[in-house]
Formats: structure tokens, C-alpha cells, sequence
């Protein structure tokens, strides 16, 4: 056989290389390339040759299956994450930085699912359990039925799973897992993918939820969750912004469900609290309206939310005035930017600009074009826009106005809050607009002449 070759793994996507280089081709990252012995060449390269295997059985696609049949875990956010519960069987990853609260939502929904009446194993890799114990205690879940084990030898806990057979298995974290065929340390690409694999497969074989947790890695010293995204069923990032209070759980892919679906928590001394309504949360502490502030009606997932958009125009010392972001796409904004100065006329040239997505939330919309816009133009004409009205609509390159999905279900929520008005592209389906008052515009020369009178 022929000597295995060393190869270089990136430790964010998994890409192989075959040379290191300092940026992976794949994606992007720096200095995140690995040096990987690989254990074996696999099955040697022969063709499969004249011996015939067993012939398989056809189905069509009308056949009837039932749904898959769901556990629901009573931390109502979470389970709508997951697509209306957890689905045996499933494996599933939850991402995010170290230090945001992943281990204090998963032994939060390990209690759930245990007070729910589900058998629930929790294997922590890297607290020992009397620290998990002493965290549950604080939670106020000192007494629910869940099992806890320190380990990280991936075959002990293969044993003992084996064994248990629970309903619900929690592994913290993946990449403190190690297997004993594998060469290389926890953390390492091979390591984290073959104990990811034997986890999913595990999961499928006894029909036990497996819920993984992987951390974001900046440095690339230890493979990222991004190694394993393709190898489960359902990928959730936990997120939130330093200094904000609450978190958000995403679904980026969901085999049994919506992706997109957002979850929202609160952190609290007490542990994770569910935020039912989280327009009332991102408002909650809005200033009094300024210039340059505009609430933007959304959608995360396949719910509404109300966030404000804030804007700042100052003259800048600098040669090149600065473009500052949060919480949105910097490359957007210089779209909106060009797009408002080429079609209205109206230039931020010697204008520092400043965007910000009040609350910490991180907005990916197109939809949220036209209240950038407005919000922008506010700040610039040091007109306000009444604070009773919400804005959304997409902006096209040659400043006509696009309708957006959902519209009816934006201006209920913004209803439902106190929001008296709208502003929207012309063509929006607005059913009955829940009562608003409603300006639909055709393009960006409108609004910049009928809302604030210049251009
Ligand atoms: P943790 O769940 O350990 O994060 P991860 O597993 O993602 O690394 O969360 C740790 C942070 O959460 C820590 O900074 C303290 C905070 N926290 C609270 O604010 N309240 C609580 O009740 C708990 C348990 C943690
Ligand atoms: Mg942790």
C-alpha cells in the first residue's frame, strides 16, 4: 500500500490543500491551515470488478410518509427554531462563541426535555460535573431527571449512550471529543469530523437526538463548527453582541424545518429567559425620534420584527470620509449611498456616514434598503420622519422602488405596536394594512422630493 501522503486541512471549512498556504482557498480564512496525517487511504483504488452486489429496492416519490414525529421541549423559542420541536434520530449543531451562553441553553432545554419526560444525557467535555451541577443549581434545575458525565473519550460515551439508549444526548463540545483510532489532538479537523461522524451515526442507528455544540473559532487552532455543518441534520447559531442582554438562535440549515427561523433569549441572572415579543424588545429603548432614525418592519425566519435604524451625517476631517457599520452590510450601504447620490442627486461626498441597527441585532434584508435610505436622508436633510411609521422595501440599482414578501404580516405586527403608518414600494400586497395608513412609493426621486422636499 502506498505511504499515506500529509496533507493540509483548513481548520474553518475542512478544505484540503495540498501544499499549506496562509489563506484557504475555500474560504477565505487566514492562518487557518492545518498539517493532517491522514489514517488510511480507505478501501484501496480497484474497480469494483465482475462480482455483482445485492440489487436494491426502487420507491417512487408518491408514496405516503408520515411526518416525522416531534418532542416538543416546552422552551417554546427553541422549539420553534428547530421547526415545531426535535425530531428523533436528528443530529444537530449549535455554534458560537465561546462565553455567549450555549451550555447554559442546553442544559436549560436538557432540563426541558427531561421535565417533558424524555430520557436526556448530558456529556460535558469541558466542565466537570460537579460545575454543571452547581450551574443547574443556580438555574433553579438542581432536581430535573438529567444524566451528566464528564468525558471526552468518544468510545466510553459510545458505550455508555449504547447502553442507556436516551431519548436526547447533549455533547459539550464537540471539538473537546476525541476518538482512539484518530492521530491527532482534540480540536484537530480529523478528530472533530470523525467523532462528529460517529455521533450522527450513532444518532441514526438508535434513533437517539443528538445535539452537538461547537464553538466559533477567529484563530483557527481548533476546527470551527463548520467542519460538521454538512454532516448534520440541522445547523443553529447562538449569537448576540458583547454588552446587549439578549441572544439570538438561528437556524442556517434545517433538514426538518424553516431555515432563517429565529429563536430569541434574554440573559439574565437566572439563566436564559424567552423574549416572546421581540419588536417590543429591540423598540423598548428607543430615544425620542430624531433625525436620522427610522424603524424598519422585518422579517426573521417567519416572524415579524420592529427594529430601529439609526443614522448619523457629519463633515468629515478626512480625506476619505469613514463608512461605519453595525449590524448591517458595509457593501450595501455603499450601494444605497451611490444609488441615492446617481438617482436623486443627492451626495454624502466630504460626509462621514454612521449606520447603526439599534438593539445589537444583526439585519441581512434587502427589504431593509428603504429604510436605510430614509434613514440616511433624515440624518443628512435634519428632517425626521414621524415617529408613528415604519418603512421597508427594496431598492434597485436604478433607484426604483421593489416590492417585498410579507407585507401584510409587516404592517400587522407594526399594528399590533402603535405604528399608525407606512411607507412601502408601490405593488406591495398589503391586504387590509391593518388599519395603517399607508404612502407607497414608485421610486427614490418620490421619496426624496415628497418626504423631505429636496433633490
Ligand atoms: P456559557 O453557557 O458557559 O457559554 P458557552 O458555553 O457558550 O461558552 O455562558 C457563560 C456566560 O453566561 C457567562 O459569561 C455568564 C453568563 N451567565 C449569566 O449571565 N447568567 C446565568 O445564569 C448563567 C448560567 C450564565
Ligand atoms: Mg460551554
Amino acid at each position: 500500500m502506498a505511504k499515506p501522503v500529509t496533507q493540509f486541512a483548513c481548520a474553518e471549512c475542512g478544505a484540503i490543500h495540498k501544499k499549506w498556504t496562509g489563506r484557504c482557498d475555500g474560504c477565505g480564512a487566514w492562518n487557518s491551515i492545518q498539517e493532517e496525517v491522514p489514517l488510511s487511504q480507505g478501501p484501496s483504488k480497484k474497480s469494483l470488478g465482475g462480482m455483482k452486489g445485492k440489487r436494491m429496492a426502487l420507491t417512487d416519490l408518491a408514496t405516503e410518509e408520515a411526518p416525522p414525529p416531534r418532542t416538543l421541549s416546552g422552551l417554546g423559542e427553541l422549539d420553534r427554531v428547530l421547526g415545531g420541536g426535535l425530531v428523533p434520530a436528528s443530529a444537530t449543531l449549535v455554534g458560537g462563541d465561546p462565553g455567549i451562553g450555549k451550555s447554559t441553553l442546553l442544559l436549560q432545554a436538557a432540563a426541558a426535555f427531561a421535565n417533558a419526560g424524555h430520557s436526556v444525557v448530558y456529556v460535558s467535555g469541558e466542565e466537570a460535573t460537579a460545575q454543571v451541577r452547581m450551574r443547574a443549581q443556580r438555574l433553579g434545575l438542581g432536581d430535573s431527571a438529567v444524566k451528566l458525565a464528564a468525558e471526552t473519550n468518544l468510545r466510553d460515551i459510545l458505550t455508555t449512550l449504547e447502553a442507556e439508549k436516551p431519548d436526547l444526548c447533549i455533547i459539550d463540545s464537540i471539538q473537546t471529543m476525541w476518538v482512539d483510532t484518530v492521530d491527532s489532538a482534540p480540536g484537530s479537523v480529523s478528530q472533530v469530523r470523525a467523532s462528529a461522524q460517529e455521533l450522527t451515526s450513532f444518532a441514526k442507528r438508535f434513533g437517539t437526538s443528538v445535539i452537538l455544540v461547537g464553538h466559533v473559532t477567529k484563530e483557527g487552532q481548533i476546527a470551527g463548527p463548520r467542519v460538521v455543518e454538512h454532516m448534520v441534520d440541522t445547523v443553529l447559531y447562538f449569537e448576540g453582541e458583547r454588552g446587549h442582554q439578549f441572544r439570538i438562535l438561528r437556524a442556517v440549515k434545517n433538514r426538518f424545518g424553516p431555515a432563517d427561523e429565529i429563536g430569541v433569549f434574554e440573559m439574565t441572572g437566572m439563566g436564559l429567559a424567552e423574549v416572546a415579543n421581540p419588536s417590543a424588545l429591540f423598540l423598548g429603548d428607543r430615544d425620542a425620534p430624531a433625525p436620522g432614525s427610522v424603524v424598519f418592519a422585518g422579517i426573521e425566519g417567519t416572524r415579524p420584527v420592529l427594529v430601529e435604524i439609526q443614522a448619523l451625517v457629519a463633515p468629515s476631517q478626512l480625506s476619505q470620509p469613514r463608512r461605519a457599520v453595525v449590524g448591517w452590510d458595509g457593501s450595501r450601504l455603499s450601494m444605497i449611498l451611490a444609488v441615492l447620490e446617481a438617482r436623486t442627486g443627492v451626495g454624502f461626498q466630504g460626509l462621514d456616514v454612521y449606520l447603526n441597527v439599534a438593539g445589537g441585532i444583526r439585519i441581512s434584508e434587502p427589504a431593509a434598503d428603504l429604510a436605510v435610505a430614509c434613514a440616511l436622508l433624515s440624518a443628512r436633510e435634519d428632517a425626521g420622519i414621524p415617529p408613528d411609521t415604519v418603512v421597508f422595501g427594496e431598492l434597485s440599482l436604478s433607484g426604483a422602488l421593489r416590492p417585498v414578501a410579507q407585507a401584510e404580516n409587516r404592517l400587522k405586527e407594526a399594528a399590533k405596536l402603535g405604528f399608525t403608518a407606512a411607507m412601502a414600494p408601490k405593488g406591495c400586497k398589503t391586504g387590509d394594512a391593518g388599519g395603517m395608513g399607508l404612502r407607497l412609493l414608485p421610486d427614490l426621486a418620490t421619496l426624496v422630493g415628497e418626504v423631505f422636499g429636496a433633490g
